[in-house]
């Protein structure tokens, strides 16, 4: 087991916002997370990453509870976020965006080159002078720098061109055979089930579905319900 995530509650002041939550990832597996805007699937991948402090529950990486420790310790011990809306810093280029929290490891900026051959002519660009798919892109790529074990991609297809959420299904398809854990939350259902063997639904701070891919695909009633599909 990778990541364990059991009975995890937190809140913002007095809102309960997650109830219970557990998930599981596996080395090496794909698992997507959806669910509506509000469910608290942000606030899970807070509650992951360290940034929000569980008020109860554990969050272990390979056997170590992680719940309530520092971001930069999570970070260090091998998960890497790629935050909703980017985050990539706009008065900074492209390279530093990229080397400023790079370790060294297996990924390389050769290596990120490889994967998004776009990423040479942007490197000298301010980020604030890049487009959203650009953006997703660095964003991506300066997670991948941190050689991390498990990716958390935190709706990477916000906000994205139809043709550039195809782009990043491929990406995230080759991110899971070069054997990078994956967990993607997202409200894109397609891409989704396209990138994860396993999928947990979310519903205002519950999960309400976990099953394989092919399982949610076939029932209609969760779709329907808790995806508005
Ligand atoms: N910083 C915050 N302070 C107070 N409430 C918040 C904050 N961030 C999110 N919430 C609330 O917590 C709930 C879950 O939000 P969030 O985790 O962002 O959901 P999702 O990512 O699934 O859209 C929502 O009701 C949201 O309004
Ligand atoms: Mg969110």
């Amino acid at each position: 087991m990778l990541l364990d995530v059991r009975e995890l509650h937190a809140y913002y002041a007095d809102s309960h916002v997650l109830q219970g939550i557990s998930l599981q990832v596996h080395e090496q597996e794909a698992v997507a997370v959806l669910g509506r805007n509000g469910a608290g699937k942000t606030t899970t991948v807070a509650a992951i990453v360290g940034l929000v402090r569980p008020r109860q529950g554990a969050v272990r990486l390979r056997g170590a509870d992680l719940a309530g420790r520092p971001a930069h310790v999570v970070a260090r011990s091998g998960v890497a976020l790629v935050p909703q809306g980017r985050r990539v810093f706009p008065d900074l280029t492209v390279r530093e965006n990229l080397l400023l929290t790079a370790r060294t490891g297996a990924w390389t900026l050769e290596r990120a080159c490889e994967l998004f051959p776009a990423i040479p002519a942007l490197l000298p660009r301010r980020g604030a002078a890049l487009s959203g798919g650009e953006q997703q892109i660095v964003a991506i790529a300066r997670a991948l720098l941190r050689d991390p074990t498990l990716l958390v991609l935190d709706e990477p297809s916000e906000g994205l061109a139809p043709q550039l959420v195809e782009q990043l299904g491929a990406v995230l398809e080759q991110l899971r055979a070069s054997g990078v854990a994956i967990l993607l939350v997202e409200q894109n259902l397609a891409l989704a089930l396209r990138v994860a063997e396993r999928v947990y639904v979310m519903n205002k701070g519950r999960i309400v579905f976990e099953g394989k891919a092919d399982a949610l695909r076939d029932d209609p009633a969760v779709l329907h319900q808790y995806l508005g599909v």
